[in-house]
Protein backbone atom coordinates (compact mmCIF):
# COMPACT_ATOMS: atom_id res chain seq x y z
CA UNK A 1 0.00 0.00 0.00
CA UNK A 2 1.59 3.22 -1.10
CA UNK A 3 2.10 6.25 1.44
CA UNK A 4 -0.71 8.28 -0.04
CA UNK A 5 -3.37 5.38 0.33
CA UNK A 6 -2.48 4.43 3.76
CA UNK A 7 -3.25 8.13 4.48
CA UNK A 8 -6.69 8.28 2.97
CA UNK A 9 -7.79 4.98 4.30
CA UNK A 10 -6.49 6.37 8.04
CA UNK A 11 -8.83 9.64 7.12
CA UNK A 12 -11.32 7.89 5.94
CA UNK A 13 -11.70 5.51 8.84
CA UNK A 14 -11.26 8.25 11.44
CA UNK A 15 -14.02 10.81 9.63
CA UNK A 16 -16.17 7.71 9.64
CA UNK A 17 -15.62 7.44 13.44
CA UNK A 18 -16.43 11.03 13.73
CA UNK A 19 -19.48 10.58 12.45
CA UNK A 20 -20.90 7.25 14.00
CA UNK A 21 -19.83 9.36 17.40
CA UNK A 22 -21.96 12.69 16.07
CA UNK A 23 -24.76 10.46 15.33
CA UNK A 24 -24.61 8.19 18.23
CA UNK A 25 -24.94 11.71 20.39
CA UNK A 26 -27.16 12.91 18.14
CA UNK A 27 -29.74 9.93 18.71
CA UNK A 28 -29.28 9.92 22.42
CA UNK A 29 -29.93 13.80 22.11
CA UNK A 30 -33.03 13.33 19.95
CA UNK A 31 -35.86 13.53 22.62
CA UNK A 32 -34.66 16.37 24.51
CA UNK A 33 -34.16 18.10 21.34
CA UNK A 34 -37.67 17.56 20.49
CA UNK A 35 -38.84 18.64 23.45
CA UNK A 36 -37.01 21.98 22.94
CA UNK A 37 -38.64 22.68 19.75
CA UNK A 38 -41.73 21.89 21.12
CA UNK A 39 -41.16 23.93 23.89
CA UNK A 40 -40.04 26.54 21.66
CA UNK A 41 -43.22 26.32 19.15
CA UNK A 42 -45.44 26.47 22.28
CA UNK A 43 -43.17 29.47 23.90
CA UNK A 44 -43.87 31.23 20.01
CA UNK A 45 -47.38 30.47 19.93
CA UNK A 46 -48.41 32.21 23.58
CA UNK A 47 -46.39 35.30 22.49
CA UNK A 48 -48.17 35.78 19.54
CA UNK A 49 -51.36 34.90 21.42
CA UNK A 50 -50.75 37.47 23.91
CA UNK A 51 -51.03 40.36 21.03
CA UNK A 52 -53.93 38.49 19.71
CA UNK A 53 -55.60 38.81 22.59
CA UNK A 54 -54.18 42.21 23.77
CA UNK A 55 -56.29 43.22 20.22
CA UNK A 56 -58.97 41.48 20.68
CA UNK A 57 -59.88 39.87 23.91
CA UNK A 58 -58.83 42.27 26.61
CA UNK A 59 -61.83 44.91 25.93
CA UNK A 60 -64.44 42.26 27.31
CA UNK A 61 -61.99 39.98 28.93
CA UNK A 62 -59.95 42.13 30.80
CA UNK A 63 -56.34 43.01 31.48
CA UNK A 64 -54.78 40.07 32.70
CA UNK A 65 -57.75 37.59 31.69
CA UNK A 66 -59.37 38.48 35.41
CA UNK A 67 -63.11 39.32 33.52
CA UNK A 68 -65.04 42.95 33.48
CA UNK A 69 -68.35 43.07 34.91
CA UNK A 70 -71.02 39.81 33.29
CA UNK A 71 -67.76 38.39 31.20
CA UNK A 72 -66.24 35.53 32.89
CA UNK A 73 -62.40 35.40 33.59
CA UNK A 74 -60.02 33.24 30.98
CA UNK A 75 -57.34 32.94 33.84
CA UNK A 76 -59.06 30.35 36.09
CA UNK A 77 -57.92 26.67 36.25
CA UNK A 78 -61.45 25.54 35.05
CA UNK A 79 -60.21 26.70 31.55
CA UNK A 80 -56.61 25.96 31.66
CA UNK A 81 -58.01 22.19 32.55
CA UNK A 82 -60.56 22.63 29.78
CA UNK A 83 -60.29 20.10 26.90
CA UNK A 84 -58.69 21.90 23.86
CA UNK A 85 -61.62 20.93 21.62
CA UNK A 86 -64.08 22.71 23.55
CA UNK A 87 -62.04 25.96 23.96
CA UNK A 88 -61.48 25.87 20.04
CA UNK A 89 -65.06 25.68 19.39
CA UNK A 90 -65.92 27.91 21.65
CA UNK A 91 -63.72 30.45 20.35
CA UNK A 92 -64.16 29.72 17.27
CA UNK A 93 -68.13 30.02 16.92
CA UNK A 94 -68.36 32.32 19.79
CA UNK A 95 -71.85 31.88 22.63
CA UNK A 96 -74.93 32.13 20.80
CA UNK A 97 -77.16 35.25 22.05
CA UNK A 98 -74.39 36.93 24.54
CA UNK A 99 -71.81 39.23 23.70
CA UNK A 100 -68.71 36.50 22.99
CA UNK A 101 -68.80 36.97 19.08
CA UNK A 102 -67.54 34.53 16.35
CA UNK A 103 -63.59 34.60 15.65
CA UNK A 104 -62.93 32.21 13.20
CA UNK A 105 -62.84 33.14 9.27
CA UNK A 106 -65.29 30.16 8.71
CA UNK A 107 -67.99 32.52 10.87
CA UNK A 108 -67.16 35.54 9.53
CA UNK A 109 -64.77 36.50 12.63
CA UNK A 110 -61.27 37.46 12.30
CA UNK A 111 -59.01 35.20 13.34
CA UNK A 112 -57.56 32.33 11.18
CA UNK A 113 -57.60 28.85 12.30
CA UNK A 114 -53.78 28.71 13.72
CA UNK A 115 -54.46 32.02 15.44
CA UNK A 116 -57.25 30.46 17.18
CA UNK A 117 -55.07 27.55 18.37
CA UNK A 118 -52.36 30.31 19.58
CA UNK A 119 -55.13 31.70 22.52
CA UNK A 120 -56.11 28.06 23.41
CA UNK A 121 -52.65 27.87 24.14
CA UNK A 122 -52.70 30.64 25.81
CA UNK A 123 -55.73 29.90 28.31
CA UNK A 124 -53.91 26.83 28.80
CA UNK A 125 -50.52 26.99 29.56
CA UNK A 126 -50.17 31.50 29.20
CA UNK A 127 -48.67 33.60 31.87
CA UNK A 128 -51.29 36.44 32.73
CA UNK A 129 -48.78 38.81 34.03
CA UNK A 130 -46.81 38.80 31.01
CA UNK A 131 -50.17 39.08 29.34
CA UNK A 132 -51.31 42.31 31.10
CA UNK A 133 -48.04 44.03 30.05
CA UNK A 134 -48.24 43.13 26.53
CA UNK A 135 -51.46 44.51 26.59
CA UNK A 136 -50.34 47.82 28.77
CA UNK A 137 -47.41 48.02 26.48
CA UNK A 138 -49.52 48.42 23.10
CA UNK A 139 -51.79 50.81 24.79
CA UNK A 140 -54.97 48.57 24.69
CA UNK A 141 -55.22 48.41 28.28
CA UNK A 142 -59.85 48.29 28.65
CA UNK A 143 -61.75 50.73 30.34
CA UNK A 144 -62.60 49.29 33.79
CA UNK A 145 -65.28 49.89 35.17
CA UNK A 146 -66.94 50.06 31.48
CA UNK A 147 -69.25 52.27 31.91
CA UNK A 148 -69.52 55.73 32.69
CA UNK A 149 -72.04 58.27 35.00
CA UNK A 150 -73.00 61.28 32.94
CA UNK A 151 -71.95 64.71 33.96
CA UNK A 152 -75.93 65.43 35.92
CA UNK A 153 -75.65 69.49 34.95
CA UNK A 154 -75.17 68.17 31.23
CA UNK A 155 -77.55 65.93 31.54
CA UNK A 156 -80.39 68.62 32.40
CA UNK A 157 -79.38 71.08 29.64
CA UNK A 158 -79.93 67.84 27.33
CA UNK A 159 -83.42 67.73 28.24
CA UNK A 160 -84.57 71.10 27.09
CA UNK A 161 -82.92 70.25 23.77
CA UNK A 162 -85.85 69.13 21.36
CA UNK A 163 -86.84 65.58 21.65
CA UNK A 164 -84.56 66.47 24.87
CA UNK A 165 -85.51 62.51 26.34
CA UNK A 166 -84.63 60.78 23.94
CA UNK A 167 -81.37 61.88 24.11
CA UNK A 168 -81.07 61.85 27.30
CA UNK A 169 -82.12 58.56 27.01
CA UNK A 170 -79.55 57.70 24.12
CA UNK A 171 -76.84 59.17 26.70
CA UNK A 172 -77.26 57.43 29.03
CA UNK A 173 -77.46 54.11 26.68
CA UNK A 174 -74.32 55.14 25.38
CA UNK A 175 -72.40 55.59 28.65
CA UNK A 176 -73.30 51.91 29.76
CA UNK A 177 -73.09 49.79 26.38
CA UNK A 178 -70.75 52.03 24.12
CA UNK A 179 -68.27 54.36 26.05
CA UNK A 180 -65.61 51.30 26.61
CA UNK A 181 -64.63 51.11 23.19
CA UNK A 182 -66.03 54.31 21.50
CA UNK A 183 -64.62 56.76 24.20
CA UNK A 184 -66.26 59.50 26.36
CA UNK A 185 -68.38 61.91 24.27
CA UNK A 186 -68.02 59.34 21.38
CA UNK A 187 -64.46 60.94 20.57
CA UNK A 188 -62.67 57.23 19.44
CA UNK A 189 -60.47 54.98 20.97
CA UNK A 190 -57.88 52.70 19.88
CA UNK A 191 -60.60 50.09 19.47
CA UNK A 192 -63.16 51.43 17.79
CA UNK A 193 -63.94 54.36 15.53
CA UNK A 194 -65.52 58.32 16.91
CA UNK A 195 -68.98 58.46 16.85
CA UNK A 196 -69.79 62.45 17.30
CA UNK A 197 -67.63 62.41 13.75
CA UNK A 198 -69.80 64.65 11.45
CA UNK A 199 -68.79 61.60 8.51
CA UNK A 200 -70.28 59.24 10.72
CA UNK A 201 -73.46 61.87 12.24
CA UNK A 202 -74.52 62.26 8.34
CA UNK A 203 -74.55 58.76 7.49
CA UNK A 204 -78.62 57.76 6.75
CA UNK A 205 -80.69 56.71 9.50
CA UNK A 206 -80.80 53.00 8.38
CA UNK A 207 -77.23 52.65 7.75
CA UNK A 208 -76.34 53.81 11.40
CA UNK A 209 -79.49 51.53 12.87
CA UNK A 210 -78.72 48.38 10.84
CA UNK A 211 -75.02 48.58 12.07
CA UNK A 212 -75.89 48.59 15.72
CA UNK A 213 -78.73 46.25 15.05
CA UNK A 214 -76.61 43.59 13.22
CA UNK A 215 -72.87 45.03 14.35
CA UNK A 216 -69.96 44.32 11.69
CA UNK A 217 -69.30 41.16 10.80
CA UNK A 218 -65.33 40.64 11.82
CA UNK A 219 -64.86 43.17 13.96
CA UNK A 220 -65.54 43.79 18.09
CA UNK A 221 -68.71 45.87 16.82
CA UNK A 222 -71.50 43.33 17.87
CA UNK A 223 -74.99 43.02 17.08
CA UNK A 224 -77.44 44.99 19.72
CA UNK A 225 -80.10 43.74 18.70
CA UNK A 226 -80.55 41.13 21.52
CA UNK A 227 -79.17 43.18 23.80
CA UNK A 228 -81.58 46.18 23.29
CA UNK A 229 -84.80 47.21 22.04
CA UNK A 230 -85.40 48.62 18.73
CA UNK A 231 -86.49 51.81 20.43
CA UNK A 232 -83.15 52.04 22.09
CA UNK A 233 -81.52 51.51 19.10
CA UNK A 234 -83.68 54.28 17.81
CA UNK A 235 -82.39 56.63 20.26
CA UNK A 236 -78.76 55.98 20.00
CA UNK A 237 -79.05 56.70 16.00
CA UNK A 238 -80.56 60.32 17.11
CA UNK A 239 -77.41 60.32 19.64
CA UNK A 240 -75.02 60.13 17.01
CA UNK A 241 -76.87 62.00 14.23
CA UNK A 242 -77.50 64.88 16.80
CA UNK A 243 -73.97 64.85 18.42
CA UNK A 244 -72.98 68.23 17.53
CA UNK A 245 -75.65 69.75 19.87
CA UNK A 246 -74.61 67.88 22.62
CA UNK A 247 -72.02 70.09 25.18
CA UNK A 248 -68.32 68.64 25.96
CA UNK A 249 -68.25 66.58 28.65
CA UNK A 250 -71.33 65.05 28.89
CA UNK A 251 -70.01 61.67 28.82
CA UNK A 252 -66.98 61.56 30.39
CA UNK A 253 -64.41 58.82 30.85
CA UNK A 254 -64.49 57.17 34.44
CA UNK A 255 -61.40 57.95 36.58
CA UNK A 256 -59.20 55.09 35.99
CA UNK A 257 -55.73 55.10 36.01
CA UNK A 258 -53.76 53.68 32.81
CA UNK A 259 -51.65 51.16 33.98
CA UNK A 260 -48.06 50.93 33.49
CA UNK A 261 -45.05 48.68 33.26
CA UNK A 262 -41.44 49.42 33.43
CA UNK A 263 -41.45 49.87 29.89
CA UNK A 264 -43.93 52.53 29.45
CA UNK A 265 -42.64 54.02 31.93
CA UNK A 266 -38.68 53.98 30.50
CA UNK A 267 -40.52 55.00 26.91
CA UNK A 268 -43.23 57.47 28.21
CA UNK A 269 -39.93 59.62 29.76
CA UNK A 270 -38.16 59.35 26.91
CA UNK A 271 -41.54 60.68 24.94
CA UNK A 272 -41.27 63.73 27.01
CA UNK A 273 -37.86 64.02 27.03
CA UNK A 274 -38.15 64.70 23.06
CA UNK A 275 -41.33 66.35 22.79
CA UNK A 276 -42.51 68.20 25.93
CA UNK A 277 -39.69 69.11 27.75
CA UNK A 278 -39.00 72.28 25.49
CA UNK A 279 -42.07 73.80 26.14
CA UNK A 280 -43.33 72.05 29.57
CA UNK A 281 -39.34 72.23 31.35
CA UNK A 282 -37.28 69.25 31.73
CA UNK A 283 -39.01 68.36 34.61
CA UNK A 284 -42.72 69.40 33.96
CA UNK A 285 -42.35 72.54 35.93
CA UNK A 286 -43.50 74.74 32.73
CA UNK A 287 -41.42 77.73 30.93
CA UNK A 288 -43.01 81.12 29.73
CA UNK A 289 -44.26 78.87 26.56
CA UNK A 290 -46.77 76.27 28.19
CA UNK A 291 -47.58 75.72 31.66
CA UNK A 292 -46.43 73.46 34.33
CA UNK A 293 -47.42 69.99 34.41
CA UNK A 294 -45.62 69.26 37.39
CA UNK A 295 -47.66 70.99 40.08
CA UNK A 296 -50.26 69.00 43.18
CA UNK A 297 -53.22 70.73 41.50
CA UNK A 298 -53.15 70.05 38.03
CA UNK A 299 -52.39 66.23 38.92
CA UNK A 300 -54.70 66.10 41.60
CA UNK A 301 -57.87 67.46 39.32
CA UNK A 302 -57.02 65.98 36.17
CA UNK A 303 -57.48 62.09 35.22
CA UNK A 304 -55.36 59.77 33.45
CA UNK A 305 -57.93 59.80 30.85
CA UNK A 306 -58.47 63.20 30.60
CA UNK A 307 -54.86 64.15 30.10
CA UNK A 308 -54.67 61.48 27.35
CA UNK A 309 -57.28 62.99 25.95
CA UNK A 310 -56.25 66.86 26.42
CA UNK A 311 -52.58 65.27 24.56
CA UNK A 312 -54.13 63.48 21.87
CA UNK A 313 -56.55 66.41 20.52
CA UNK A 314 -54.20 69.16 21.99
CA UNK A 315 -55.66 72.36 22.80
CA UNK A 316 -56.71 74.42 19.63
CA UNK A 317 -56.27 78.23 19.24
CA UNK A 318 -53.01 77.40 21.37
CA UNK A 319 -49.65 76.09 20.40
CA UNK A 320 -50.48 72.71 22.12
CA UNK A 321 -50.22 70.64 19.24
CA UNK A 322 -52.59 67.57 19.07
CA UNK A 323 -50.42 64.50 19.06
CA UNK A 324 -52.81 62.25 18.50
CA UNK A 325 -51.95 62.88 14.79
CA UNK A 326 -48.11 61.74 15.53
CA UNK A 327 -48.26 59.07 18.08
CA UNK A 328 -49.95 56.06 18.52
CA UNK A 329 -52.52 55.77 21.74
CA UNK A 330 -49.99 53.31 23.66
CA UNK A 331 -47.00 56.22 23.36
CA UNK A 332 -49.58 58.89 24.46
CA UNK A 333 -50.47 56.53 27.67
CA UNK A 334 -46.77 55.79 28.11
CA UNK A 335 -46.25 59.71 28.39
CA UNK A 336 -49.29 60.21 30.86
CA UNK A 337 -47.73 57.34 32.88
CA UNK A 338 -44.79 58.80 33.58
CA UNK A 339 -46.46 62.39 34.34
CA UNK A 340 -48.73 60.76 37.04
CA UNK A 341 -45.58 59.28 38.77
CA UNK A 342 -44.33 63.23 39.49
CA UNK A 343 -47.85 63.28 41.37
CA UNK A 344 -46.28 62.02 45.05
CA UNK A 345 -43.56 64.77 44.85
CA UNK A 346 -45.29 67.38 42.93
CA UNK A 347 -45.00 71.04 44.81
CA UNK A 348 -47.81 73.26 45.02
CA UNK A 349 -46.12 75.71 42.87
CA UNK A 350 -44.37 74.93 39.84
CA UNK A 351 -40.83 77.16 39.40
CA UNK A 352 -41.18 77.44 35.69
CA UNK A 353 -37.64 77.10 33.80
CA UNK A 354 -36.37 80.37 32.01
CA UNK A 355 -36.39 80.24 28.43
CA UNK A 356 -37.90 76.43 28.01
CA UNK A 357 -35.88 73.04 28.64
CA UNK A 358 -33.35 71.34 27.32
CA UNK A 359 -29.82 72.51 26.09
CA UNK A 360 -30.14 74.82 23.06
CA UNK A 361 -29.25 72.91 19.56
CA UNK A 362 -32.13 70.26 20.95
CA UNK A 363 -34.60 73.26 21.30
CA UNK A 364 -34.32 75.11 18.39
CA UNK A 365 -36.37 73.40 16.13
CA UNK A 366 -39.58 71.41 16.82
CA UNK A 367 -38.26 67.81 16.51
CA UNK A 368 -41.24 65.48 14.75
CA UNK A 369 -42.67 63.59 17.69
CA UNK A 370 -41.00 59.83 17.34
CA UNK A 371 -37.37 61.81 15.93
CA UNK A 372 -35.21 61.24 18.38
CA UNK A 373 -33.17 64.15 17.27
CA UNK A 374 -29.47 63.59 15.78
CA UNK A 375 -28.20 59.83 16.53
CA UNK A 376 -24.93 61.34 18.50
CA UNK A 377 -24.06 57.92 19.59
CA UNK A 378 -24.21 56.77 15.54
CA UNK A 379 -22.09 59.73 14.39
CA UNK A 380 -19.61 59.13 17.18
CA UNK A 381 -19.31 55.75 15.97
CA UNK A 382 -18.58 56.81 12.28
CA UNK A 383 -16.01 59.36 13.37
CA UNK A 384 -14.55 56.70 15.52
CA UNK A 385 -14.07 54.38 12.46
CA UNK A 386 -12.76 56.97 10.43
CA UNK A 387 -10.06 58.07 13.06
CA UNK A 388 -9.06 54.25 13.10
CA UNK A 389 -9.31 54.22 9.45
CA UNK A 390 -7.46 56.94 9.18
CA UNK A 391 -4.74 55.95 11.82
CA UNK A 392 -4.55 52.63 9.72
CA UNK A 393 -3.19 54.47 6.56
CA UNK A 394 -1.17 56.86 8.49
CA UNK A 395 0.50 54.33 9.88
CA UNK A 396 0.99 51.71 7.27
CA UNK A 397 2.54 54.53 5.14
CA UNK A 398 4.94 55.30 8.12
CA UNK A 399 5.88 51.93 8.22
CA UNK A 400 5.98 51.37 4.51
CA UNK A 401 8.68 53.97 4.23
CA UNK A 402 10.88 52.54 7.41
CA UNK A 403 10.83 48.69 6.05
CA UNK A 404 10.64 50.16 2.46
CA UNK A 405 13.36 48.76 -0.01
CA UNK A 406 16.85 49.89 0.77
CA UNK A 407 18.55 52.18 -1.06
CA UNK A 408 21.26 50.32 -2.44
CA UNK A 409 24.49 51.42 -0.84
CA UNK A 410 26.44 52.73 -3.30
C1 LIG B 1 -67.55 41.86 23.20
C2 LIG B 1 -67.10 41.15 24.38
C3 LIG B 1 -66.22 39.93 24.19
C4 LIG B 1 -65.08 39.83 23.45
C5 LIG B 1 -64.43 40.91 22.59
C6 LIG B 1 -64.57 38.49 23.67
N1 LIG B 1 -65.38 37.81 24.52
FE1 LIG B 1 -65.13 35.90 25.13
N2 LIG B 1 -66.87 35.99 26.18
C7 LIG B 1 -67.67 37.10 26.29
C8 LIG B 1 -68.83 36.76 27.10
C9 LIG B 1 -69.95 37.71 27.48
C10 LIG B 1 -68.69 35.40 27.45
C11 LIG B 1 -69.66 34.55 28.28
C12 LIG B 1 -70.62 33.92 27.34
C13 LIG B 1 -71.61 33.08 28.08
O1 LIG B 1 -72.35 33.65 28.89
O2 LIG B 1 -71.59 31.88 27.84
C14 LIG B 1 -67.43 34.95 26.85
C15 LIG B 1 -66.95 33.68 26.97
C16 LIG B 1 -65.71 33.26 26.53
C17 LIG B 1 -65.13 31.96 26.77
C18 LIG B 1 -65.78 30.85 27.57
C19 LIG B 1 -65.48 31.10 29.01
C20 LIG B 1 -66.09 30.05 29.92
O3 LIG B 1 -65.85 30.19 31.13
O4 LIG B 1 -66.79 29.18 29.42
C21 LIG B 1 -63.89 31.93 26.19
C22 LIG B 1 -62.90 30.79 26.19
C23 LIG B 1 -63.70 33.21 25.57
N3 LIG B 1 -64.82 34.00 25.79
C24 LIG B 1 -62.58 33.57 24.88
C25 LIG B 1 -62.44 34.78 24.20
C26 LIG B 1 -61.31 35.10 23.37
C27 LIG B 1 -60.08 34.23 23.16
C28 LIG B 1 -61.54 36.34 22.87
C29 LIG B 1 -60.68 37.11 21.89
C30 LIG B 1 -60.38 36.48 20.65
C31 LIG B 1 -62.83 36.79 23.39
N4 LIG B 1 -63.33 35.81 24.18
C32 LIG B 1 -63.39 38.03 23.11
C33 LIG B 1 -67.44 38.34 25.73
C34 LIG B 1 -66.40 38.65 24.86
C1 LIG C 1 -66.34 46.03 21.99
C2 LIG C 1 -66.18 47.28 21.32
C3 LIG C 1 -67.41 48.02 20.82
C4 LIG C 1 -68.56 48.33 21.54
C5 LIG C 1 -68.87 47.98 22.99
C6 LIG C 1 -69.40 49.07 20.65
N1 LIG C 1 -68.79 49.23 19.44
FE1 LIG C 1 -69.56 50.23 17.81
N2 LIG C 1 -67.92 49.74 16.74
C7 LIG C 1 -66.84 49.04 17.19
C8 LIG C 1 -65.89 48.88 16.11
C9 LIG C 1 -64.54 48.18 16.18
C10 LIG C 1 -66.45 49.53 14.98
C11 LIG C 1 -65.85 49.63 13.56
C12 LIG C 1 -66.39 48.46 12.77
C13 LIG C 1 -65.87 48.42 11.38
O1 LIG C 1 -64.69 48.72 11.17
O2 LIG C 1 -66.67 48.07 10.49
C14 LIG C 1 -67.74 50.05 15.40
C15 LIG C 1 -68.59 50.74 14.57
C16 LIG C 1 -69.76 51.33 14.97
C17 LIG C 1 -70.62 52.13 14.14
C18 LIG C 1 -70.39 52.43 12.67
C19 LIG C 1 -69.59 53.70 12.54
C20 LIG C 1 -69.46 54.12 11.10
O3 LIG C 1 -68.40 54.67 10.76
O4 LIG C 1 -70.40 53.89 10.32
C21 LIG C 1 -71.66 52.56 14.90
C22 LIG C 1 -72.81 53.44 14.46
C23 LIG C 1 -71.45 52.01 16.22
N3 LIG C 1 -70.29 51.28 16.23
C24 LIG C 1 -72.30 52.23 17.29
C25 LIG C 1 -72.16 51.62 18.53
C26 LIG C 1 -73.09 51.80 19.61
C27 LIG C 1 -74.33 52.67 19.57
C28 LIG C 1 -72.62 51.04 20.65
C29 LIG C 1 -73.28 50.81 22.00
C30 LIG C 1 -74.60 50.28 21.98
C31 LIG C 1 -71.40 50.40 20.21
N4 LIG C 1 -71.14 50.79 18.92
C32 LIG C 1 -70.63 49.56 21.01
C33 LIG C 1 -66.65 48.54 18.47
C34 LIG C 1 -67.58 48.60 19.50
C1 LIG D 1 -45.04 74.07 21.32
C2 LIG D 1 -45.16 74.02 22.74
C3 LIG D 1 -45.79 72.79 23.37
C4 LIG D 1 -45.38 71.50 23.24
C5 LIG D 1 -44.25 70.95 22.40
C6 LIG D 1 -46.25 70.71 24.12
N1 LIG D 1 -47.14 71.51 24.74
FE1 LIG D 1 -48.57 70.94 26.08
N2 LIG D 1 -49.25 72.83 26.19
C7 LIG D 1 -48.70 73.92 25.53
C8 LIG D 1 -49.49 75.10 25.86
C9 LIG D 1 -49.22 76.51 25.37
C10 LIG D 1 -50.51 74.69 26.74
C11 LIG D 1 -51.60 75.55 27.37
C12 LIG D 1 -52.81 75.55 26.49
C13 LIG D 1 -53.90 76.41 27.09
O1 LIG D 1 -53.74 77.63 27.06
O2 LIG D 1 -54.88 75.82 27.59
C14 LIG D 1 -50.33 73.25 26.91
C15 LIG D 1 -51.17 72.47 27.70
C16 LIG D 1 -50.92 71.13 28.00
C17 LIG D 1 -51.71 70.37 28.93
C18 LIG D 1 -52.89 70.86 29.75
C19 LIG D 1 -52.33 71.58 30.95
C20 LIG D 1 -53.39 72.25 31.77
O3 LIG D 1 -52.99 72.85 32.80
O4 LIG D 1 -54.57 72.18 31.43
C21 LIG D 1 -51.16 69.12 28.96
C22 LIG D 1 -51.60 67.93 29.81
C23 LIG D 1 -50.04 69.11 28.05
N3 LIG D 1 -49.95 70.35 27.47
C24 LIG D 1 -49.23 68.03 27.80
C25 LIG D 1 -48.24 68.01 26.83
C26 LIG D 1 -47.47 66.85 26.48
C27 LIG D 1 -47.60 65.48 27.15
C28 LIG D 1 -46.62 67.21 25.48
C29 LIG D 1 -45.66 66.32 24.72
C30 LIG D 1 -46.22 65.18 24.06
C31 LIG D 1 -46.84 68.61 25.21
N4 LIG D 1 -47.84 69.07 26.04
C32 LIG D 1 -46.12 69.35 24.28
C33 LIG D 1 -47.61 73.93 24.70
C34 LIG D 1 -46.91 72.80 24.30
Amino acid sequence: MSRSARVELAVGFVATAVILAGLTFAIAREPARLDTAQAQLLESQVDDAMTLYAQNCAVCHGLAGEGIAATPALDNDGLRGADEDTLTKTIARGRFDTAMPAWSLDDGGPLSDYQIAELVALIRFGDWSKTKDRVVDLGLAPLVPFSADPDPAIFEQVGDLPDGATLQKAITLYATNCVACHGPDGLGTSLAPALNDPTVGTKPSDELTRTISLGSPGTLMAAWQSTLTSEEIDALTTLIQRWDEIPAGAIPAPDVPIPTTEESLALGETLFAQNCSRCHGPEGQGTPRAPALNVKGFLAETSDLAIQQIVTLGVPGTPMPAWGDRMTDAEIQAIVGFIRTWEPSAPEVATPVRGGGGPPWLRAAPQSPTDTGTDWRALLLVFSVFLVGAAAVIGGYLGLQGDGPKQPAE
